[in-house]
């Protein structure tokens, strides 16, 4: 084996262990329950299924990198914390008022599965789940908690995911600037992968410096993701409808496949010089972040 298909083969298994202890962590603090509590249920089915865990898996990569000693398990609930709310947000995403999905990670989507009301409360019960799990995380000093929670009720909130839902469903079926389209990308998808990174630097105590650069990491990272997602809207393989973006003002309906594609590589690039501004030891975390990208361009290249 050469050294570079060791190092892949390396990052290949760790992130396998990750996104196992992160599968049985959320198995733990979503347990099953009667067949009668459907929203309980709900609330599995929307999270159990392996989506890719990016959130959490940079929240864990990002913390090793600075120094965290990933073995304490509070860290593995904050990740998992905000998996609960990537989820939450998924199942209302898809309910008939929003996108009306059928399909989500290869599975019925909650609204099909369970009902329209079960699912938008098992997403409400995401998302409460989601501070209580961070507010009783063992391990953590309390100032951990609060900022943690602070963060991840700003990401959802006004600013943050409801407000980029609210763009994307008000103003996405007119034609929009590229700067308008940008706005709301940062908003429904930059500002969880922001909040999830600062949590990182939460618990490493690291300097407003070094917030500042993730944070910048974030939000370029966030939106290359959008692009990617807009870009695989024709392709089967996503466990997700196809062409559920028909009709909406997106950056690749503007700018073409490769346009989009080439404003996603410089999005990566800055990414990656802001990490690595950030984080001098933040091997990992870009590892993960390249391999993610080529691997899920592969798929509709
Ligand atoms: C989908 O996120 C929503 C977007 C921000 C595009 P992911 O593509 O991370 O979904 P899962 O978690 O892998 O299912
Ligand atoms: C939604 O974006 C982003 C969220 C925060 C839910 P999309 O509507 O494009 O996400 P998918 O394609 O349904 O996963
Ligand atoms: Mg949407
Ligand atoms: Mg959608
Ligand atoms: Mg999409």
């Amino acid at each position: 084996m050469t050294a570079h298909a060791e190092i892949a083969a390396n990052q290949e298994n760790d992130l396998r262990q990750l996104c196992h202890a992160l599968q049985e962590n959320l198995e733990l603090l979503l347990p099953d329950g009667q067949p009668s509590d459907r929203v309980r249920a709900a609330m599995r089915a929307g999270t159990l299924p392996s989506g890719k865990r990016i959130r959490p898996l940079l929240l864990l990569l990002a913390a090793r990198d600075m120094g965290y000693d990933l073995t304490k398990r509070g860290i593995l609930d904050l990740a998992c914390a905000v998996e609960m709310v990537h989820a939450a947000s998924l199942i209302l995403d898809d309910i008939p008022c929003m996108d009306d999905a059928l399909m989500r990670r290869g599975h019925p989507t909650v609204h099909r599965e369970f009902g329209e009301n079960v699912a938008i409360l098992a997403a409400v019960a995401l998302l409460s789940r989601a501070y209580e799990v961070i507010a009783l995380a063992p391990d953590l000093p309390s100032q951990h908690k609060t900022d943690a929670i602070a963060e991840l009720s700003a990401a959802v909130g006004l600013q943050g995911l409801v407000q980029g839902q609210f763009q994307d469903l008000h103003d996405g079926g007119q034609s929009r600037s590229p700067e308008a389209i940008a706005i709301t990308n940062e908003l429904k998808t930059s500002v969880l992968f922001r909040a999830a990174l600062q949590m990182a630097a939460i618990v490493t105590d690291a300097a407003p410096v070094m917030r500042q650069k993730l944070s910048y990491f974030a939000q370029d990272l966030g939106q290359a993701f959008q692009l990617l997602d807009d870009l695989a809207d024709g392709c089967k393989h996503t466990g997700k409808d196809i062409h559920q973006d028909q009709g909406k003002s997106t950056l690749v309906q503007m700018l073409g496949a490769d346009g989009a594609e080439r404003r996603l590589r410089e999005h990566l690039r800055s990414a990656d010089e802001h990490l690595a501004c950030a984080c001098h030891r933040g091997v990992a975390t870009r590892q993960y972040m390249h391999a993610l990208f080529n691997q899920q361009l592969a798929m509709f290249n």
